[in-house]
């Protein structure tokens, strides 16, 4: 017997399939997303290794239209991409949506997600997004596709944030006690909340912290009046993910949740609030962040089976002999037309390369690449090199020192590399393999 629950979940996204994103937007220059739901990214994430996307199998769970089943298309070239979902409407969009853009060979298949082991295949990568906080339980949603989740496979998943849509569950109170939300909504209750709306002075609370007048019917379906939305804290979060025997591996926005960015001046931070980071366990450091600043409407994570990770020390750690075994690459999703265009203008102009422009979802500020970043970048774009052979590039590059004019030691140029790697691996700019 189908659960009341998700059959309501199943008539509203019937009724209003989502996203109504149109059919002709592509990802192909969005590197942001590129860079996201690339499985190259959370691999790293996992196990410092780098690999690509060619023969991998991969599945969007719950794909609504498939908007994002084409970003996961986009983003990883080669990879076979299967979407499942419960609604008969939403499916078909997908399928027009995915052969608009010419690509034939991705599969879709009208099925709740508990049916997922029946489509019989192991994932390389499992991505479900704005999902699992309308299912009667997540944790039931995460051990299904544990259980389709191939050996180092990765699931990208996410709940809403309590903190941040907090005004939306109380407005869902509001609307359930008004009886907005008896039923799946529609014009009726799509006209009615337009009405008491409009009808309210825009220093009501509730008005002026959720509501936007111009919202069309799928905004205010999926916020409004959204039907078994529930939000979760990190605490929560981290709960779901062990009682559905998977292991944490890291936000998807990771730079997004960093507490030291919150201080007025970097230099003089909380001397206590540093004292308790530098002992906090990442699930602590989010918790402050969140309870500090719940900007993120979506507590988004990548997890997978428990204990395969490797305890791979971050490259600010690595000895000297370890730094000679390094292989550099410039992430693949970084080398775009568009930032080699850019890129080229920098060098040419000897400007700082300002990555953020195209770069900005793994990082709260701005960032400018400067003359060594810039280089590895061009270095590193047609191939993959090791640090002995990019510090030789390097002396090519700048022999001496350009103020004083005497010579740069090849100690000197490693040394250099060696910061630049540390920084830009830091946003995963570029990505470094140990053999
Ligand atoms: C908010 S939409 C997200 C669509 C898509 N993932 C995206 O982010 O663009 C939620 C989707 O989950 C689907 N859904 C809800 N419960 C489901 C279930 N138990 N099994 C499969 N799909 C489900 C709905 O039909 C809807 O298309």
């Amino acid at each position: 017997m189908i659960d009341p629950k998700v059959k309501i979940v199943h008539e509203q996204f019937d009724k209003i399939p989502y996203p109504n994103a149109a059919i002709d937007l592509s990802f192909q220059d969005d590197i942001n997303s590129l860079f996201k739901y690339c499985i190259t990214t959370p691999h790293y994430r996992r196990f410092q290794k780098v690999v690509n996307s060619e023969k991998k199998l991969i599945l969007d769970v719950a794909c609504g239209t498939g908007f994002l089943t084409q970003a996961l298309v986009q983003a990883n070239p080669g990879a076979k991409v299967i979407g499942i979902d419960i609604s008969e409407e939403s499916i078909k969009w997908a399928k027009r949506r995915l052969e608009y853009h010419g690509y034939k060979d991705v599969e879709f298949y009208v099925m709740p997600l508990e049916d997922i082991p029946k489509l019989g295949l192991l994932f390389d990568f499992i991505h479900c997004n704005d999902t699992l906080y309308l299912l009667p339980n997540p944790v039931d949603g995460l051990k299904v596709m544990r259980t389709v989740l191939a050996p180092q496979g990765i699931i990208q998943g996410n709940l809403h944030s309590i903190y941040q849509r907090h005004y939306f569950y109380q407005g869902h109170q509001l609307y359930r006690f008004l009886g907005l939300m008896d039923d799946s909504p529609s014009d009726i209750e799509f006209s009615l909340l337009r009405e008491i709306m409009n009808s309210l002075d825009d220093r009501v609370m509730l008005k002026e912290l959720t509501w936007k007048a111009s919202s069309d019917d799928t905004t205010l379906s999926v916020n409004y009046l959204l039907q078994e939305d529930k939000g979760y804290t990190i605490l929560q979060m981290f709960e779901i993910i062990r009682d559905s025997e998977l292991e944490f591996i890291s936000m998807t926005n990771w730079n997004q949740w960093n507490v030291r960015d919150l201080y007025k001046d970097r230099n003089n931070p909380s001397e206590y609030l540093d004292m308790v980071l530098s002992t906090s366990s990442i699930e602590e450091k989010l918790q402050i962040y969140e309870l500090l600043h719940p900007v993120n409407r979506l507590l988004d994570f990548w997890c997978g089976h428990i204990g395969e990770g490797d305890v791979v020390n971050p490259p600010e750690e690595w000895t000297d002999e370890n730094w000679q075994n390094v292989m550099v690459y410039l992430h693949p999703k970084l080398k775009h037309s568009k930032i080699r265009e850019s890129l080229d203008l920098a060098i040419s102009l000897y400007a700082p390369f300002n990555i953020h422009v195209f770069l900005n979802i793994n990082s709260s500020q701005p960032i400018s690449l400067y003359t060594t970043s810039c280089a590895c970048m061009h270095l590193l774009w047609d191939k993959s090199l090791t640090v002995k052979e990019l510090t030789q590039e390097w002396l090519r590059i700048k022999p001496v020192n350009w103020l004083t004019k005497e010579s740069i030691t090849e100690r000197q140029a490693f040394s250099e590399i060696k910061q630049t790697l540390i920084e830009m691996e830091s946003l995963m700019i570029v990505l470094l393999e140990i053999s």
